[in-house]
């Protein structure tokens, strides 16, 4: 809610819904909520304006900050005034700020500035920030670090005076992206308390912080992280922001989910159903052989995949990850007839054929580098012994269209798993490299718009909101032990939809941790997302072949409710058994998953409760899927019969009594109203 009346739009209030307010509530509303002046401050009260900066006497970290020459830039005051938009000039008539803001039916706020140079000098930019006020209330916090294969570790503090404030300087979110900074009442959890939380929808450097000043006011703020002289302004040029996604919940972290969910579902709808993936990666790594490989293509079909994807080794010298990026042409001394023997395999098997690539970067050692030196951006260092290939050189970035394209064009490629494979340590490219990215995807998906694309950042380093625009999903990270995925899909699917993030069945013991789990365990973790296999199945046994093709058929016939459903997580009394599961939009069916992520703190846990479900009405609790191991010497009761028909409420409040599943075990329960 804002207040444009003055001269600068404050912002009256961003949390609960306050009901239905005609004009004249609105005016008492805006004029009551007009705070005291306390002594030594401003003489005049002190609103939280839509620009909040030191010329309304806001000494918290301002919205803008830049300068001409030298002279900070001036404030602002409101010029016009839209319904979703304000505009902003400076009183020199140097600048002119317009900001666009839009509630989306389902509760998500979305603000973007633009900033122009209406002078005749250039203008410096140093920041341009969104920011909202949180009250009092919201006095803890929770956002996100990581690393490699540990993405989205959670981290909770609670908000004092000052500003905690989380920066990527990555060129990429990164595996310690902040992600959803989130500000609630104290002790808030999945389902219970108010909850305000921020997301910066982009794909480069970013700061996203939480404030409290002893002005009184909190706030929630986020903004591209520049550099200096990464933007400068000439007269008439302009800057955008991402746009800042806002939303508030007064039912915890779930209810966040619930407006975000929906919102994303209707802004980049998914091509339903999910197809059943198999990759390549951890079952060849970069060994391709048409025999192992097509062998490999008739066992994914037999168990029932319906997308073959090939990952990294496909193209000329790439025999290891040292050499050959950029030279994206197929290895003919792998692939003698190109990739179309693979792929008439895969098709004739009834799947599609999905193909890796890197298309961000190039490789010291490749015939690319080697004709085209300074397409690589300047940095002395480099990682995964590769470079950033420069997209804002025109050259380089049709080259690396124009290889796609001919990829896309020559052979019958219905998906791009899009990697990029390490940080871009330029100082002041980001900005740039990030747009010639978004233009890069974009071309190509107008040019082949049934092209599916993933985003790959070394697993999970590039998820968010900016590239979803562009992309189908996201590969969630490069752990596929189903211990450490538990963690990671919980989380990363508070914002994103499970549909869009990729969960793939490992082998036995995971290749990134050495961790032994058992099959069950891994199936139902990966049954919760964009499932697929990241195994070599020809190593699999026939029996285990067998439970996968299982695996697959149930989550067939489980994807229309697991990809549409509502997504719900019960608060743990005891960290070491979870439960989370996606109920259905009418609250017909829904499927639980209770996870024992160790050993439970007594004897008997807590009971599994399910959330989510109609109070009203009755239904029947029954377990699918691969029993697991328990550590029991009786079942309870209701497991025993096998089913339990009961009222929501009851299944709600009360629950059912946990059977006691052995560590790193988990139950799928499937819960259908009568
Ligand atoms: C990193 C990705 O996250 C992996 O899944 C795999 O595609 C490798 N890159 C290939 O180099």
């Amino acid at each position: 809610m804002l207040d444009a009346r003055g001269g600068v739009p404050c912002v009256i209030h961003w949390g609960a819904d306050l009901g239905e307010l005609d004009d004249l509530a609105l005016a008492a509303l805006a004029d009551a909520v007009v705070p005291a002046v306390p002594p030594s401050s401003v003489d005049v009260p002190l609103r939280f304006s839509l620009w909040p900066g030191l010329a309304e006497g806001w000494s918290g970290r301002p919205a803008l900050a830049g300068h001409r020459q030298g002279v900070p830039a001036p404030a602002l005051r409101l010029v016009a005034l839209g319904d979703s938009w304000v505009r902003a000039k400076s009183a020199d008539d140097s600048l002119e700020l317009t900001t666009e803001l839009e509630l989306t039916p389902e509760g998500v706020l979305r603000i973007r500035h633009r900033l122009t140079n209406l002078g005749d000098t250039d203008f410096e930019l140093s920041g341009l920030n969104m920011l909202l006020p949180i009250p009092e209330q919201a006095s803890e916090l929770l956002d996100f670090t990581g690393l490699w294969a540990h993405e989205r570790e959670p981290q909770r503090g609670s908000l004092r005076h000052g500003v905690w404030s989380r920066e990527s300087r990555h060129g990429r979110p990164g595996h310690d992206d902040a992600f959803l900074m989130m500000a609630g009442e104290p002790g808030f959890g999945f389902r219970r308390g108010r909850v305000w939380a921020t997301h910066l929808a982009w794909s480069g450097d970013k700061q996203i912080w939480a404030e409290r000043s002893a002005l009184g006011y909190g706030a929630l703020g986020a903004g591209e992280l520049l550099e200096p002289g990464e933007i400068r302004l000439g007269p008439g040029d302009s800057y955008e922001t991402p746009w800042l996604i806002a939303v508030f919940s007064d039912s915890g972290i779930d209810g966040l989910s619930d407006r975000l969910h929906p919102w994303i579902r209707s802004r980049s709808p998914l091509r339903l159903p999910r197809p059943v993936v198999l990759n390549t990666w951890e079952a060849v790594y970069f060994d391709h052989d048409f025999s192992v490989l097509g062998r490999l293509v008739d066992a994914a079909a037999s168990v029932g995949v319906e997308r073959f994807v090939l990952d990294d080794g496909w193209f000329t010298g790439r025999r290891d990850d040292k050499r050959a990026l950029g030279d994206w042409y197929v290895d003919s001394s792998v692939w003698p007839d190109g990739l179309h023997p693979l792929i008439s395999r895969v098709v004739s098997a009834g799947m599609e054929f999905g193909l890796w690539v890197e298309p961000e970067m190039i490789s010291p050692d490749s015939d690319l580098a080697r004709a085209h030196p300074s397409w690589m951006l300047d940095s002395s260092l480099t990682w995964r012994w590769q470079r950033v290939l420069d997209l804002n050189n025109p050259d380089a970035f049709a080259f690396v269209r124009d290889r796609l394209a001919a990829l896309l064009s020559e052979y019958p490629i219905a998906y791009l798993k899009w990697d990029h494979n390490r940080d871009v340590l330029t100082p002041g490219a980001t900005h740039r490299q990030t747009h010639a990215l978004y233009r890069l995807l974009s071309e190509l998906r107008a040019s082949f718009p049934n092209v599916e694309i993933e985003s790959c950042a070394s697993g999970g380093a590039r998820i968010d909101l900016g590239i979803l625009d562009l992309v189908d999903r996201f590969w969630t990270s490069d752990t596929n032990d189903p211990l450490d995925r538990q963690k990671i899909q919980r989380w990363t699917s508070v914002l994103i939809p499970p549909e869009y993030l990729g969960g793939h069945l490992g082998a036995g013991a995971a290749h990134v941790t050495g961790r032994s789990s058992a099959l069950g365990f891994r199936l139902a973790t990966a049954l919760f997302g964009s499932a697929g296999i990241e195994w070599n199945l020809n190593a699999a046994s026939p029996s285990e072949l067998a439970v996968i093709a299982e695996w697959i058929a149930e989550y067939k016939r489980l994807r229309p409710l697991l990809h549409t459903g509502v997504v719900v997580r019960a608060d743990a009394a005891d960290p070491a058994n979870e439960v989370h599961g996606v109920v259905s939009q009418d609250r017909s069916s829904a499927v639980f998953a209770l996870v024992a992520l160790g050993t439970p703190r007594s004897a008997l846990p807590p009971p599994v409760r399910f959330p989510g479900l109609d109070p009203n009405r009755v239904y029947t609790v029954r377990p699918i899927g691969t029993p697991p191991k328990m550590v029991q010497d009786a079942a309870p009761a209701w497991l025993s019969v096998g089913s339990v028909t009961l009222p929501g409420r009851v299944l709600s409040e009360l629950g059912l009594p946990s059977p006691l599943l052995a560590p790193e075990q988990a139950i799928l329960l499937s819960v259908d109203a009568s």
